[in-house]
């Protein structure tokens, strides 16, 4: 257990306990002496030490998204939680809904969407053939990024829905999304191109369509980051 990861564990436990989702995680730490360690600092009676969410289905954990009482939720109109089929080979995973989103409901339906809607099929997959979330479900006010403490809040929900889709290939949009999951700091100019693993899934990383919205001359390395896709999605021995 390395001092990074206990701090992390400690930030989200006190987050679990703020928000009342602390009932739902199943304690899988063996190391007792240390639990009790935790237990005394954090006055609390039982630190997870893992983001362990064990729903078992999606429409049982989007339930619970929707239930989840948090500040994010009263600014945003909607819980935007999914959108595609859920049976897809391929995840894609966002950052936070826009306004857009947040009218609709739905992932990636303004500006960004038609961008990523454009970018999937030029390599020749349809948007209604991949499955679609992002980190955080509710639009944080005026679009600013998620803040640390919302990331920590969603990101059990996420994990348990990467686990329950269970795709082929994740394909992450963005620096808050490649930070939360894969727990780095690397910008994506170092890590797209190849493939990283999360859960035993094959990883994709690239950039945000709202950064291509921004600075178009990106796009061809994004389009490199579809074919890689496209690759993976052909290749027969994964
Ligand atoms: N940007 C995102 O990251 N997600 C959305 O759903 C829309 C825009």
């Amino acid at each position: 257990m390395t001092e990074e990861h206990r701090l992390r564990i400690n930030a989200l436990s006190r987050w679990y306990k703020t928000f009342g989702v602390d009932h739902v995680f199943r304690d899988i730490n063996s190391n007792e002496k240390w639990q009790k360690k935790q237990e005394q600092k954090a006055n609390t009676s039982t630190v997870y030490s893992s983001s362990q969410l064990c729903y078992d289905s999606i429409e049982e954990l989007e339930k619970a998204v929707r239930e989840i009482d948090c500040h994010l939720k009263k600014t945003a109109k909607r819980t935007v939680f999914s959108d595609g089929n859920p049976g897809s080979d391929v995840m894609i995973i966002g950052e936070a809904p826009g306004q857009e989103e947040d009218e609709q409901g739905k992932p990636f339906v303004g500006e960004s969407g038609k961008l990523l809607n454009n970018m999937l099929l030029s390599v020749g997959i349809k948007r209604s053939d991949v499955y679609i979330s992002n980190i955080v479900f509710w639009r944080p006010q005026g679009n600013r990024a998620p803040s640390t403490d919302e990331i920590a809040l969603c990101m059990p929900y996420v994990e348990n829905h990467v686990r329950l889709v269970n795709p082929r290939i994740l394909l992450l949009l963005g620096g808050i999304a490649v930070k939360s999951i894969l727990n780095t700091d690397a910008p994506i100019s170092k890590l797209r191109g190849s493939k990283s693993a999360y859960m035993g899934i094959d990883t994709i990383v690239t950039f945000h369509p709202a950064y291509l919205l921004r600075s178009p001359g990106q796009k061809y390395l994004v389009f490199r980051d579809f074919i890689l896709l496209k690759r993976l999605l052909l290749s027969k021995d994964i």
